[in-house]
């Protein structure tokens, strides 16, 4: 999943992600932290191996953070803890801990490729699991900003199984 796309006429790599509509999910308070996120990504790009550690180490705070926080508005809207997306996560996360760990051992070479890996599959899972979240979110009236669902609201926490309308291909 996280292979990284050489672009064989440039002969090079991404090596920058634009920050844009495309990115967009319709919650403003996901898209502030992918916001940082994809700016984290950028200047850990931009950064020579020696350099990358200390910026690393944010970026996989950061993920922590961002993921526990879609997860924690998914179990509060009903989804499964379990699901297909925080599942996708957590393999997100096991291969950034994987990744430090080989790092400290000496391979240099791997955190600049995971970052192009991650630049590369963030675009897909933003425009699919995360918007796919967003819109399940609206429809029941929840407000990240304030965590809470509507007094009236049906839905009961983590009682949805799988992923609701959600692809699990994102
Ligand atoms: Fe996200
Ligand atoms: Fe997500």
């Amino acid at each position: 999943m996280l292979a990284v796309e050489w672009h064989p006429m440039e002969q090079t790599a991404l090596h920058s992600l634009a920050w844009g509509p495309e990115l967009t999910t319709g919650d403003a308070r996901m898209d502030a932290t992918h916001e940082t996120f994809v700016e984290l990504l950028n200047q850990l790009m931009a950064l020579p191996p020696e350099a990358q550690m200390p910026l690393y180490l944010r970026v996989i705070d950061h993920t922590v953070e961002h993921f526990a926080q879609e997860e924690r508005w998914m179990l509060a809207t009903g989804f499964a803890p379990e699901n297909c997306h925080a599942l996708q996560h957590a393999s997100i996360l096991e291969t950034l801990q994987a990744v430090r760990t080989h790092t400290d051992q000496g391979d240099n070479t791997l955190i600049g490729r995971l970052a192009v890996a991650l630049a590369e599959w963030f675009p897909q899972h933003a425009a699919t699991m995360d918007a796919g979240l967003a819109l399940h979110l609206q429809s029941l009236g929840y407000d990240t900003r304030t965590e809470t669902l509507p007094e009236d609201s049906p839905v009961r926490p983590a009682t949805m199984s799988g992923c609701g309308s959600v692809s699990c291909s994102g």
